[in-house]
């Protein structure tokens, strides 16, 4: 049976990470996969997150089953971080959380949610989007179509050609968003774009599905949600698919959230035991400790106080980071206009190069980013930054 295979090529961004690991050369620098890094290139754990499992350790007494929704105080807390406590979706009791195997697991359980609602639904995906966004989704036996999105001529948003698009989007499909942090290319919805979007999609009628992998990592918690605020106030029935991977540094852990929206309490409640039982024919309950180090910060004010200081020390790194590599190509004698990227927002953007450039990069120099030339820009530092304008100017 197994003779039948085909082998598999290595993941896009996942793949890239072996070929770093092996390179034995002093200045490699890693800008592959959506990972932060501190100054010193290391993905430290925060000391919020420590803290809480610390005191986790002291104070869990038992590892029964938490049941497929996971735990309850997470998915509130959870739920709250991402519309706040005072939204209408939850004073409203129209909104159902359920944790999930971090935010790939959110958006598979998400898929198959949407599969028991209506089989073969088609969902429309910015072009780009996320490379796992498509095989996740066709593997759920829903059809992928995209909209446009980024124009990587101007090196900015293509918002006609999306809203053109998304009008002619059937009323009974799902279209995706990012709700920040655009993976791959950098490029947000400014507050108007997302009004114009969201009145869109209450004029058409489609589902939107929003996937907020980088709350946190843009603007800061609440701008980065701004959009998804408004669009749950612009829909009657919406999905959020949401992780902690990035803004809490728990990656390994994987604990991120899938959130379903209905039009009342009653049919959120029939909604909410369909994902259970879709849950439970997937994974049966997700795991546990990645929750409990959230609902552990989260429910305390002092740590969570802390998460704020360490989640912003992030975001400025990052941001400082976009402006840091902009310099230094211009101070290396690149005369092409890469000022873009600090216009862009999160841990991605394209630099604009060709496939081979970008092979040459790694090739030549050690540098690995995605052949999309998507570069994770929390990999670079004020030790490589120059080595790294260097070698780009070589290349181009
Ligand atoms: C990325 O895009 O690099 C991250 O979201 C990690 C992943 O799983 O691809």
């Amino acid at each position: 049976m197994f003779g039948n295979l085909q082998a598999q090529p290595a993941d896009p961004i996942l793949g890239l990470l072996a070929k770093y690991k092996e390179d034995t050369s002093v200045q490699k620098i890693d800008l592959g996969v959506g990972v932060y890094k501190n100054e010193a290139g290391h993905t430290a754990i925060l000391d919020c997150v420590k803290k809480a499992e610390k005191f986790r350790l002291d104070k869990e007494d038992t590892k029964v089953y938490l049941g497929p929704t996971g735990s309850e105080l997470f998915n509130k807390k959870a739920t709250e971080l991402i519309f706040t406590a005072e939204h209408q979706v939850l004073t409203n009791n129209r909104v159902r959380t359920v944790s999930t195997p971090g935010g790939t697991g959110a958006l598979r359980v998400a898929a198959e949610f949407i599969t028991s609602c209506k089989a073969n639904t088609t969902i429309w995906v910015s072009d780009p989007t996320w490379a796992n966004h498509t095989g996740l989704f066709k593997a759920a036996g829903l059809t992928v179509k995209t909209y446009p999105y980024y124009d990587y001529e101007n090196k900015s948003l293509d918002f006609d050609g999306m809203l053109n698009a998304l009008k002619e989007v059937a009323s009974d499909d799902i279209v995706l968003f990012h709700a920040c942090c655009h993976n791959p290319s950098g490029m947000d919805l400014n507050n108007e774009q997302w009004q114009q979007v969201c009145d869109v999609a209450k004029t058409v009628g489609f589902t939107p599905l929003i996937d907020m992998a980088y709350q946190g990592f843009g603007q800061g918690l609440d701008e980065d949600a701004y959009g998804l605020r408004l669009m749950a106030d612009s829909v009657n029935e919406m999905i959020v698919c949401s992780s902690c991977s990035k803004n809490f540094g728990l990656y390994r852990e994987r604990i991120g959230a899938c959130s379903i929206i209905a039009e009342t309490s009653l049919s959120a409640d029939i909604a909410f035991s369909v994902l259970l039982s879709d849950i439970r024919c997937i994974y049966s309950m997700p795991p546990a400790h990645g929750a409990a180090i959230v609902e552990t910060i989260l429910d305390s004010t002092e740590l969570t106080a802390q998460w704020h200081v360490e989640l912003k020390e992030m975001r400025d790194r990052i941001n400082g980071n976009r402006q840091l590599i902009v310099d230094k190509l211009i101070e290396n004698g690149v005369t092409r206009d890469f000022s873009f990227i600090t216009r862009q927002s999160g841990m991605f953007s394209f630099l604009g190069i060709t496939p081979e450039q970008v092979q040459r990069l790694q090739d030549e120099f050690s540098i690995y980013m995605v052949g999309s030339s998507r570069m994770s820009i929390a990999g670079i530092a004020n030790s490589n930054v120059d080595y790294l304008a260097k070698s780009i100017a070589k290349v181009l």
